[in-house]
């Protein structure tokens, strides 16, 4: 959020592919990339058209596109079972030996799934969801460690047409309850545990604490990865090894309307409670699909791994739907990057030969902060392709992946998207496109991407503003799940059949989009939106807290940190210890990610006279130590003063 303009044109350097890549690429030069990409956005209906063909559909679709913003149905009369196109039709080929799956455990221990045999634990899965009382439409919420069963689980739902609703195994209890309860969640998929630095995240145990506040669960299907002791509860839960025992691998998969819904995937928005993103089948698949084939690039020898989690939708696109639906090998991994050390990654790359490699910005930091002897004990030279996503990469961790893990010879993409647009937006084409350090650059084929005023004109080069969508897309969300009218206020409200991002941004004289940020009130902390409103809302449901405020501080590692001022109640002293607890409280309602960075105890917030908290303020404040932006709403001056003797203080001592 710091990167200032200077600081962009400072960094002026351009990085063109090389030839020898361009040479052997889909998209291999601007040329090519422009004359597809006027096309695309003149006639998006014949571009997707030609490329959902390319998935495997059991009855083809009578139209395109049927739109009336902000509501998109794609290949509709068209029917299909998304997890024909991922696995079937690779283990009816050439590819039923080819693996799918290369996992490695956080302990070291090892897994391969080829296309074929994926085929078959999908199948018992399947049937064991069947056997459970699965219907089509009914949602399963998967809460699972990163192994493969939590990809299994994912296509066992959608191939019976069944929901998913993946939790990140790093949220908590109470998170689960919001999410069992916003989606209706009839039946759960879980593991004992799963491991992470060496320790047990006890998955199993948080999903039994959720439980008890949540009555609608018929079935918690566990599998076994940790091996310790977890409470089973007769007539609810049963394990994955016995209830895969009793059924069998082949599993005669229906075929589903276009516009069936796959998922919901929750997100944080600026207000309330976290939005249930809705992505339907069809166009969400050809959009994972697409994009894999040209941003990756993604060839049948290619060795993939994208470091996400399952829990976010660059887990769901980006190593499910996506790699699968191509037909790709791909590197899955369980725990966290510097267990043992943090050559980890650099030990994987080497030892399975990984070809293109997606992780984050904020992971690309820590690992320019942990020192260059990690990647260069390693041979890495099997790489050739190297993507980035979940916020913009600054210069210097951009030139750092570019040098050090890409060995000054893989093109990098960064590529800009949402929970909500499904795939990858605005990036480079790796054969073609010209990078420059912390710019996504273009906008993908069939993206008529733009950045408005407040009055919806088109920026001038270089004029900071809104990022719209002008025209729809197959992979965009459908809905915010029951709750069409915050779908529409949320996203198709500022400019008339646009969707916005939330983002703002601005683009250069070659029209490179440079993503400055969310507009909105939603930290992006690494790599990862939180709403300021959700930590407030923990911290105020404390007995101590009376009112709070949270705001973002730039952050060398994780991009925003998390800022709380806290007003206690009348008569409860802020101590330490009561930071500390606030701190885990907050981990505890809603997970690790959301603990606040910095808690300042404040008698009183900055407020305008009509009592609304001047985050503007305290973000300023965070950032510079001063306020120096318009104040003239502000009813107290004095407040400010103390907040700033406050965090002076605080700081000098923490
Ligand atoms: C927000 C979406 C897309 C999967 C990961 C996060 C920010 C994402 C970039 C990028 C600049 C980026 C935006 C966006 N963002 N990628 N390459 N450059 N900013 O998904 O949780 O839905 O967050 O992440 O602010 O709106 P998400």
């Amino acid at each position: 959020m710091s990167n200032s303009i200077e600081s962009h044109l400072a960094e002026d350097r351009v990085f063109k592919p090389a030839k020898s890549f361009s040479a052997k690429a889909r998209i291999s030069s601007m040329a090519q990339y422009k004359k597809l990409w006027k096309e695309s956005v003149d006639k998006p209906k014949k571009f997707w058209a030609r490329e959902a063909k390319e998935l495997a559909w059991r009855k083809p679709w009578k139209k395109v596109l049927d739109w009336k913003a902000p509501d998109a149905k794609w290949f509709t009369g068209g029917k299909l079972n998304v997890t024909e196109s991922c696995v079937d039709r690779h283990a009816a080929g050439p590819r039923r030996n080819k693996a799918a799956i290369i996992f490695e455990g956080e302990p070291g221990d090892r897994q391969v799934i080829t296309y074929g045999q994926l085929q078959r634990e999908v199948c018992r899965f399947a049937n064991v969801l069947v056997a459970k009382g699965v219907k089509p439409k009914d949602r399963v919420l998967v809460y699972m460690p990163m192994i493969p069963e939590a990809a299994i689980a994912m296509l066992a739902c959608a191939r019976i047409g069944a929901v998913h609703s993946v939790v990140f195994g790093g949220f908590s209890s109470e998170s689960i309850v919001d999410r069992l309860e916003d989606s209706g969640a009839t039946h759960i998929v879980t593991a004992d545990g799963g491991w992470r630095r060496g320790k047990i995240v006890p998955l199993k145990d948080n999903v039994d604490e959720a439980l008890k506040k949540y009555q609608g669960i018929r079935s918690v299907v566990v599998f076994k990865r940790t091996g310790q002791e977890v409470a089973m509860t007769d007539g609810r839960d049963s394990w994955w090894h016995d209830e895969t025992a009793k059924v069998p691998a082949k599993h005669e998969a229906k075929a589903f309307d276009s516009e069936h819904p796959l998922f919901i995937l929750y997100t944080s928005g600026s207000t309330g409670k976290p939005k249930g993103i809705l992505h339907t089948s069809g166009g969400y698949l050809t959009g994972a699909y697409t994009t894999c084939k040209y941003v990756f690039d993604m060839r049948d020898d290619d060795v993939y791994w994208c470091t996400a989690d399952v829990g976010w939708i660059t887990g769901h696109t980006y190593i499910v739907y996506g790699p699968l639906a191509m037909g790709v090998t791909q590197v899955m991994y369980e725990g966290a990057p510097n267990h043992p050390d943090f050559g980890r990654f650099w030990q994987m790359i080497e030892e399975y030969g990984v070809s293109i490699f997606y992780t984050a910005p904020t992971a690309i930091r820590a690992f320019i902060k942990a020192g260059d002897q990690f990647p260069e004990k390693h041979d890495l030279s099997s790489l050739r392709l190297l993507g980035s996503v979940g916020e913009p990469i600054n210069p210097e961790a951009w030139m750092w992946y570019h040098d050090k893990i890409g060995g000054g010879r893989c093109p990098i993409v960064d590529t800009w998207w949402q929970t909500e647009t499904g795939a990858i937006m605005i990036t480079p084409l790796p054969g073609c496109t010209p990078t420059k350090p912390g710019t996504a650059t273009l906008p993908f084929f069939g993206i008529d991407a733009a950045i408005l005023d407040e009055e919806g004109h088109e920026c001038k080069p270089n004029e900071g503003g809104r990022l719209v969508i002008r025209k729809p897309w197959p992979s965009m969300t459908r809905t915010i799940y029951g709750d069409k009218a915050r779908f529409k206020k949320t996203y198709w409200s500022d400019y008339k059949g646009m969707y916005t991002a939330g983002d703002g941004a601005r683009r250069d004289k070659q029209g490179n989009f440079w993503i400055v940020g969310r507009l909105d009130d939603v930290l992006n902390v690494s790599g990862h939106r939180l709403g300021t409103a959700e930590v407030e809302s923990a911290l105020v449901a404390h007995a101590a807290v009376a009112e709070s405020a949270v705001v973002g501080r730039p952050d060398d590692l994780k991009g925003q940190a998390v800022v709380a001022f806290v007003t206690l109640k009348e008569g409860v002293e802020g101590t330490p210890a009561l930071q500390k607890e606030l701190r885990d409280h907050v981990g505890k309602v809603i997970g690790a990610i959301a603990k606040p960075d910095e808690i300042h105890f404040a008698p009183a917030l900055p407020k305008t006279r009509s009592g609304k908290i001047m985050r503007r303020l305290l973000k300023e404040l965070v950032a510079t130590g001063n306020v120096t932006g318009n104040t003239t709403t502000l009813e107290d001056f004095t407040v400010i003063d103390n907040l700033r003797k406050s965090i002076e203080a605080s700081r000098k001592t923490g």
